[in-house]
């Protein structure tokens, strides 16, 4: 009909007459594109709703749990000083007239030894005690009891600037450069300011704590207003060390942390996630090992719109035949027809305003430009988005000389599907 493909079920039967007559075959074809494409979707918002669902009933019993324990750890927070200034007092006091009293020796205790116990185990109730009152003050965060704030225009890059004045001196410690990116006329949104602001203190500090000791870390911070969304967008963005695919599917979870024995509660993801569902906004996430992780957080416009997005491959491609195929075995593909008047700056316009690609599949063969410069274009401008060029002629397939990155990965045709999504699953998904 218009060319597109389309996926059928089929179901027949022989239908056996009396003998000597001729038999049948009776079948149905349906056509099952839409069922197809409602379960593909389906299975994207299902984990969102999983996402949310599990934050929302953790929530409760956090809310609680936080409640119960913060009475008396309260008392202990409060008391420890007390206790220690006594304490302070007293060791003075038995210096002067009693650390050679007999009574110690009688009661196997050395005098030295106590005090200096006293001292370090005051210590202790100190840090434990603050410890506590950290995790109480983001388990309360997380189960959000301070609903009654009001909801005010709010201006992103101020949010950016607040956030960088907050955690500004402890990121600097081991990140050598900040570049802020930060476009012109960019809508206010209608949101929480603090919140905003503790979701990008939260991903900046997650960015420098990424950087490996002794590695040159860069962290980059963008801010644009993407009119096909109606949302602002920030990405901040580093050169740490990455997130593999087992620890990708977790980071949202509450208490999940790879940094427990640093003190990380595992909450800063989580609590994030939440504060930006409250805006109806999202939080994507984009890493490589090795090379680093970009997260990117939308805050709609117009805040009762929700917004709705995925992670999809650019597939590029002069072949228009090849395309419907990609097309309608990736649901998530877009697909880019490649014509003698392309510039590679169209790509990487098109790139900018569509945030959610997350891979480039590309023929090596283009008509426009060649492929070999709009890879080494998008892997300065996007060092973690990852490009697979393939073509059926092996010699296309290998880079000039002065291109200076290569593709993640080169399939040479005939190969099927199967084998692209296999490639495609190795190197990983964008999370959104
Ligand atoms: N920029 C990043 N680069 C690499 N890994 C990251 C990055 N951001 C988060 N992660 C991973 O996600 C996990 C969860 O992050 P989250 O902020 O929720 O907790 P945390 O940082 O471990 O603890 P806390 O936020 O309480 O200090 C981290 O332990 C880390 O493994
Ligand atoms: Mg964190």
């Amino acid at each position: 009909m218009d060319d597109s493909y389309r996926w059928f079920s089929d179901y027949w039967r022989i239908v056996q007459l009396p003998a000597g007559s001729t038999s049948y075959i009776v079948g149905a074809w349906q056509d099952v594109t839409e069922d197809k494409k409602i379960r593909q979707e389906g299975e994207l918002r299902l984990q969102q709703m999983i996402q949310t669902h599990k934050l929302t009933a953790l929530g409760e019993v956090v809310a609680g749990v936080a409640h119960e324990i913060n009475n008396p750890v309260s008392f202990i927070a409060y008391n420890v000083p007390i206790l220690e200034q006594i304490w302070n007092t007293v060791e003075t006091i038995l210096a002067r007239s009693a650390s050679h009293h007999s009574d110690w020796e009688k009661r196997g205790l050395s005098y030295e030894e106590v005090c200096s116990n006293m001292r370090e185990i005051i210590q202790a109730f100190k840090i434990g005690a603050n410890r506590i009152s950290r995790v109480i003050t983001s388990l309360k965060e997380f189960s959000r009891s301070d609903e009654t704030a009001q909801k005010k225009m709010v201006s992103v890059p101020d949010v950016i600037a607040g956030a960088l004045v907050i955690v500004g001196a402890q990121i600097r410690r081991n990140v050598s450069r900040i570049d802020q990116t930060i476009a012109k006329k960019i809508p206010p949104i209608h949101g929480h300011f603090q919140k905003i602001e503790q979701v990008i203190a939260n991903l900046l500090i997650n960015a420098h704590q990424a950087i490996p000791q002794g590695q040159k870390g860069v962290i980059s911070i963008r801010c644009r207003y993407i009119d096909r969304l109606k949302s602002v967008v920030v990405d901040i963005e580093d050169n740490g060390k990455g997130i593999d695919r087992k620890t990708m599917e977790h980071i949202f979870d509450p208490f999940f942390t790879t940094r427990r024995e640093l003190d990380g509660t595992g909450l800063g993801l989580s609590i994030s996630y939440g504060l930006i569902k409250e805006h109806q906004g999202t939080i994507s996430v984009l890493s490589r090992p090795g090379k680093g992780s970009r997260f990117s957080i939308y805050l709609p416009v117009e805040g009762n719109a929700n917004l709705s997005l995925y992670p999809s491959i650019l597939c590029i491609d002069h072949n228009v035949k090849y395309l419907k195929e990609l097309k309608a075995n990736f649901l998530d593909a877009v697909i880019w027809r490649s014509e003698s008047n392309d510039k590679v700056g169209d790509i990487l316009a098109f790139l900018e305003e569509n945030p959610e690609v997350d891979m480039i599949v590309s023929e090596a063969r283009l008509k426009g430009f060649s492929v070999w410069d709009l890879m080494d274009k998008i892997k300065t401008k996007y060092p973690l988005l990852p490009v697979i060029i393939y073509s059926a002629d092996r010699r296309a397939l290998k880079a000039p000389s002065q291109i200076r990155t290569l593709p993640d990965c080169t399939l040479q045709k005939p190969f099927t599907i199967d084998k692209l999504q296999k490639v495609i699953h190795e190197i990983g998904r964008q999370q959104l």
